[in-house]
């Protein structure tokens, strides 16, 4: 399929660097494609802007709705690359199945990052910013009955962001989080739909009133097992293992993030065995007593890695190491970091250049 392009002749100034705020900025593009009478018609990249949808639309109702949190970065001689972009694609297909809406052909998905990360280059901030891309698919089907909708509106949407660490890193404090849950067995959770995140609003915002960071979800059957925290993997770290919830096939409730898995590869690189286990939290509250839990972390493309300092459970405050960062923690982080940046030697399989030619 030909991707048709409408140049933006009005496109916005680029904003400055320092004063980014996370989801605020766009770039001047966009891409957009058309779901009906079962085929995807019109693949196409318009000037960045608002669309019309009916009230009605069936999104609007039934959230039929799906997205992907993805980056790409530029190196100091100006290249753009994406951060495995073809991850992002299938664990966007996997969410389409599940949701009851038509898959995007990859290739045609990947052409339409290309050109978009190649065409808006000028708003892809250098190190440590970012370029956010925000694959999203809605069923806009003007219908009020609950079905699934029979047409879709794909598009991707763009914008710069700056580091999450404007402060510098912050161990976080947490809260084990035992009346509400994220997701269910045969329930959505392992895929990115709205919805997980908007049933998720109303817990964090009532552990942040109570001066936590963020929250820690355990599973929905027994509240005992450690499943993700906020909208990130969580990972334990001990002398010879670092040990996280699994993903599918084993586990259907947990968001399988590509920088969890990316971490995985790294783990086991360092010599530490990758335990995809659920981890119980009694054990891992008697570790990081005893000591024997030496570090936490969360992980995901906004915060790459992210120290846990301390964990809130049945009343009480257990601190992690000392507090602070841990020393693997923050080699991760550093590693992670620079293979995104494209400083690194290690796995440039994980990065994919955005050709130069793609807008000519
Ligand atoms: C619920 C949830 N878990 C984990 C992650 C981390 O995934 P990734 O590393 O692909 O960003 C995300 C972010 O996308 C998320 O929303």
């Amino acid at each position: 399929m030909d991707i048709r392009i409408d140049r933006n002749s009005n496109p916005p100034t680029v904003p400055d660097w320092d004063s980014l705020v996370f989801g605020k900025h766009y770039a001047p593009h966009m891409f957009m494609l058309n779901w009906r009478d079962g085929e995807w018609h019109d693949p196409r990249v318009v000037p960045y802007g608002p669309f019309e949808m009916s009230p009605a639309a069936k999104v609007l109702h039934y959230a039929q709705e799906i997205f992907e949190g993805m980056k790409a970065y530029k190196k100091a001689d100006g290249s753009v690359h994406m951060f495995r972009p073809d991850q992002n694609v299938a664990r966007f297909n996997r969410s389409a199945e599940r949701m009851c809406m038509p898959t995007v052909p990859p290739g045609l998905f990947m052409e339409a990052l290309e050109i978009l990360c190649a065409m808006d280059s000028d708003f892809v901030p250098p190190k440590p910013g970012s370029l956010y891309i925000r694959p999203t698919m809605i069923g806009d089907e003007p219908s009020l009955g609950v079905a699934s909708s029979s047409t879709f509106l794909f598009y991707i949407i763009t914008g710069p962001v700056g580091t999450y660490f404007k402060g510098g890193v912050k161990p976080l404090y947490l809260k084990a989080e035992t009346e509400y849950v994220r997701s269910a067995p045969g329930g959505v959770g392992f895929a990115k739909t709205g919805g997980n995140y908007a049933a998720a609003l109303l817990p964090i915002k009532r552990a942040q009133q109570e001066g936590f960071d963020q929250i820690i979800w355990l599973d929905a059957m027994t509240r005992s097992t450690v499943e993700e925290m906020g909208a990130m993997n969580i990972c334990f770290v001990y002398e010879d293992r670092v040990v996280t919830a699994p993903t599918m096939p084993d586990s259907d409730t947990i968001l399988a993030g590509v920088t969890r898995d990316s971490v995985g590869t790294l783990v086991q690189e360092m010599d530490l065995a990758w335990v995809q286990e659920p981890p119980v939290l009694a054990q891992v509250l008697a570790d990081a007593e005893s000591g024997a839990l030496k570090e936490a972390f969360a992980c995901g493309t906004a915060a790459i890695v992210t120290p846990i300092g301390k964990i809130h459970a049945g009343g009480k405050d257990f601190t992690i190491g000392d507090g602070g960062e841990g020393a693997f923690t923050l080699k991760l982080r550093e590693t992670v970091g620079a293979i995104h940046a494209g400083e690194s030697a290690v796995h440039p399989e994980w990065l994919h250049h955005v050709s130069r030619g793609t807008t000519a």
